[in-house]
């Protein structure tokens, strides 16, 4: 992580109730939570924003949040009194104004955090106690940290996928620290955004509900760039208008190779105890990476494949079908020696699937199960954006501060209205 800054503040960054310690009976507080934010993008800066106006709490916990930190590539700011706006404020702005700041992919060494200040940083969070650690960044090698963090008793909530899909046997690394610890690992954001995905399938799964199958159109970019195509709009100006419109990673192979969507599907499996990895994904890109050339302008390659794009969607549309990005996840039987199979990538369907209707950038996912085996459990709605991911985030962060052993403070407040 960056150097932090520490710098005195006059007005701490928390949401309006913040920081009064009350009992709770009379409407205030009965603590105030830390958070430490990494990235302050699309998802980061709209986490910050609701932290600033969180409405008065009528049910427990009855905390309040304080950020303490948030860390972007090009800097952050680090105070165990809460973030001083004015500083936040010239973070967020900074990053707006340089667009190239915006850089949605992150791989490369230079988006590691810095290592040496990293394991300082975690123990001066984890004294503070009631904290909670919120990655909002898309950076690779998170796991590591995760697990610091968690080992800490620092709670983890996340947006970001790439460390949930990492080996197998290194995520479940994270779930042991979080087990040791007893400090709360949360991923909902992940998959479908705002959706509550993860935890209804947790929720099936705990219960006993065996799932059969999962169909899922789980991207955004992909779904508005099919239905530009089914509207007999060319490939290379459906995905030049889905860049325009800030739906794609700024490098839009990244999009159609699918790679987003396969990433989500591994989660998804992992949930039902499938042991699946990354390679063992079925995955077709709706664009094959040869045809992209990487040193080639992408819209001139993209060009040449709009006559081939055209005469597809005509022929799907002669035959009352639409071109969807799919994820499926057919779950193998050990009885009959069925093996698992997850296969992700572009499916003709009949304009009477449900996912056939989706419009803009909404997801959809099916779960046919033992309880649910003939109407399949149906998850539907905005599947991108700010402000319903940063909804996901927030509440992961209350659920994970309602199990906090410091919970008992809230408890107590509770029990004290109760017999007011
Ligand atoms: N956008 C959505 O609708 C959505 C939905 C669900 C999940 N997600 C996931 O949420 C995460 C964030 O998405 P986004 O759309 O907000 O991306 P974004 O706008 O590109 O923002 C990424 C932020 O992370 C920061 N960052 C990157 N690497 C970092 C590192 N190593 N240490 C600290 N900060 C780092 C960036 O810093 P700079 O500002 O300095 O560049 C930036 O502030 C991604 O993992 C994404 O897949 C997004």
């Amino acid at each position: 992580m960056p150097t932090p800054s520490v710098r005195c503040e006059t007005r701490p960054f928390s949401s309006p109730r913040g920081g009064t310690r009350g009992g709770g009976g009379d409407g205030s507080l009965a603590r105030t939570a830390n958070l430490f934010v990494l990235g302050a993008g699309v998802v980061g800066k709209e986490v910050l924003e609701q932290v600033s106006s969180l409405p008065p709490q009528t049910r427990p916990p009855f905390v309040g949040l304080r950020v303490v930190g948030v860390v972007t590539r090009r800097g952050g700011a680090f105070d165990i009194r809460g973030v001083n706006r004015g500083i936040l404020a010239d973070l967020l702005v900074t990053r707006a104004r340089h667009p190239s700041a915006n850089g949605g992919t992150t791989n490369g060494a230079s988006n590691q955090l810095e290592l040496p200040a990293r394991a300082t940083q975690l123990d001066t969070l984890a004294r503070l106690g009631d904290t909670v650690l919120v990655d909002c960044t898309a950076a690779d090698g998170m796991e590591e940290v995760y697990e610091e963090a968690l080992s800490r008793g620092l709670h983890v909530v996340t947006a970001n996928k790439k460390p949930l899909v990492a080996p197998r046997e290194r995520v479940e690394r994270i779930f042991a620290a979080a087990a040791r610890s007893g400090a709360s690992f949360r991923y909902e954001a992940t998959v479908g955004a705002g959706l509550p995905i993860i935890g209804t399938l947790q929720g099936l799964v705990r219960t006993g509900d065996r799932v059969r199958s999962i169909e899922c159109a789980l991207s955004g970019t992909l779904g508005f760039i099919t239905n530009e195509l089914a509207r007999g709009v060319p490939l290379s100006e459906a995905v030049a208008t889905a860049k325009a419109a800030g739906y794609t990673e700024p490098d839009p192979r990244e999009d159609l190779a699918g790679t987003d969507v396969a990433r989500k599907a591994v989660i998804v499996a992992r949930e039902l105890g499938i042991p699946l990895e990354l390679e063992d994904v079925s995955l077709s890109p709706l664009v094959p990476a040869e045809a992209l050339g990487r040193d080639e302008d992408l819209d001139v390659s993209l060009r040449r494949l709009d006559a081939d794009f055209a005469q597809r969607t005509a022929a799907l549309r002669a035959r009352g079908e639409k071109l969807v990005y799919l994820a499926q996840i057919r779950v193998g039987d050990p009885k009959s020696g069925r093996r698992t199979e997850v296969v992700v990538g572009p499916q003709a369907i009949p304009l009477d699937h449900p996912a056939a209707s989706l419009e803009g950038s909404s997801a959809l996912v099916a779960i046919t199960s033992d309880r649910y085996p003939v109407a399949p459990l149906v998850v539907r709605g905005a599947g991108a954006g700010g402000p319903v991911t940063a909804t996901a985030v927030l509440t992961d962060v209350f659920l994970s501060l309602q199990s906090t052993p410091d919970n008992r403070e809230a408890r107590a407040c509770a029990a004290t209205r109760s017999f007011a």
